[in-house]
């Protein structure tokens, strides 16, 4: 406890110094979000990565998340807490591969989720995130859509469209891990919860969701719903928010393996770290987020 307090005052003094702001996804760890000036999902965190007149950005979640941060605003340093967060959905889509089926389906646009590498990004039309992904997809001006990398949500969106969408086979391990036999137990044990869940879930489980949503929708919906007990099916990390928003109600993860280690990478003592070497710094090529930054920039856009 004393360590953490010395922490936090050391952090509070460089964040001054070097006129930063922390910015956190839902899914890290208790003591990254305590001390994030922001927190938010993938398109919450994007859209004030791109706002902000801070000169520093500290980004806590993973790699992709930083780099478009750092595509969105590329006179800023962003720098993040440790460089080995990646998103093991966001390496299953590579360009040779998106280039590939391109070539199979020449009058389709792409809609790549934010799960993506800057490279991907570059060779993609409009990009999206859990919030925005059935608007984009409608937003998209072609009845054929390729749809990278996560074949959970392609599945999810496409059930509000009537376009054509050609989906990658990718899919995140931590949300694809959770099964039908999970959720009905829980719901056994909990016969008067309501069920939310992440689109990154596999269909079946989707299914089962009383509310369908990105982690931001999910906190939304059940702090204005009048149940006072959800099974949650979502990254652990989101009890946070949860429980700061919904004080008076009951949360019950679905399983105790809704964690994605790569989230939790990242403490306070690699925050503070960082602010104090102003490393890792996030790089990407001029040329590939000029390219990368049309798909983000069109997705902000899109209402
Ligand atoms: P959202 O932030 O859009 O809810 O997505 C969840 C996720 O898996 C981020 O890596
Ligand atoms: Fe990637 Fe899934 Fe982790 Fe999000 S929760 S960073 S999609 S592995």
């Amino acid at each position: 406890a004393e360590q953490n307090r010395e922490l936090k005052e050391r952090l509070l003094q460089l964040k001054k110094e070097r006129n930063a702001i922390i910015l956190a996804h839902y899914y890290q760890r208790d003591e990254v979000q305590e001390v994030a000036d922001f927190r938010g999902d993938s398109f919450l965190l994007a859209q004030k990565a791109a706002q902000t007149d801070a000169d520093v950005i500290v980004f806590c979640g993973v790699h992709f998340m930083g780099e478009s941060a750092k595509i969105l605003a590329p006179n800023k340093t962003v720098i993040i807490p440790d460089e080995r967060a990646g998103c093991p959905m966001a390496d299953m889509v590579n360009v040779e591969g998106l280039r590939a089926l391109k070539r199979k389906h020449p009058k389709a646009k792409v809609v790549a989720y934010i799960n993506t590498s800057a490279d991907v990004k570059s060779e993609t039309d409009i990009c999206c995130t859990s919030a925005n992904a059935i608007n984009v997809i409608n937003s998209v001006d072609s009845d054929e859509i390729i749809w990278v990398p996560d074949k959970n949500l392609g599945d999810y969106v496409s059930k509000f469209t009537s376009k054509k969408v050609i989906i990658w086979e990718g899919y995140c391990n931590t949300h694809d891990m959770l099964t039908v036999k999970d959720v009905e137990e829980m719901k056994a044990q909990y016969p008067n919860a309501q069920f939310v869940v992440h689109p990154e879930c596999r269909p079946e489980v989707v299914k089962l969701g009383d509310f369908v949503g990105s982690t931001t929708a999910i906190i939304k919906y059940c702090k204005e719903s009048d149940c006072k007990e959800f099974i949650v099916g979502t990254e652990d990390g989101t009890g946070y928010q949860l429980r700061l928003d919904s004080p008076d109600k009951q949360f019950h993860f679905a399983t105790k393996y809704l964690v994605c280690p790569n989230m939790k990478v990242n403490n306070l003592k690699k925050i503070v770290k960082c602010l104090e070497t102003m490393q890792p710094e996030i790089y990407v090529p001029e040329d590939v987020a000029d390219k990368a930054r049309l798909s983000l920039e069109r997705m902000l856009q899109v209402k």
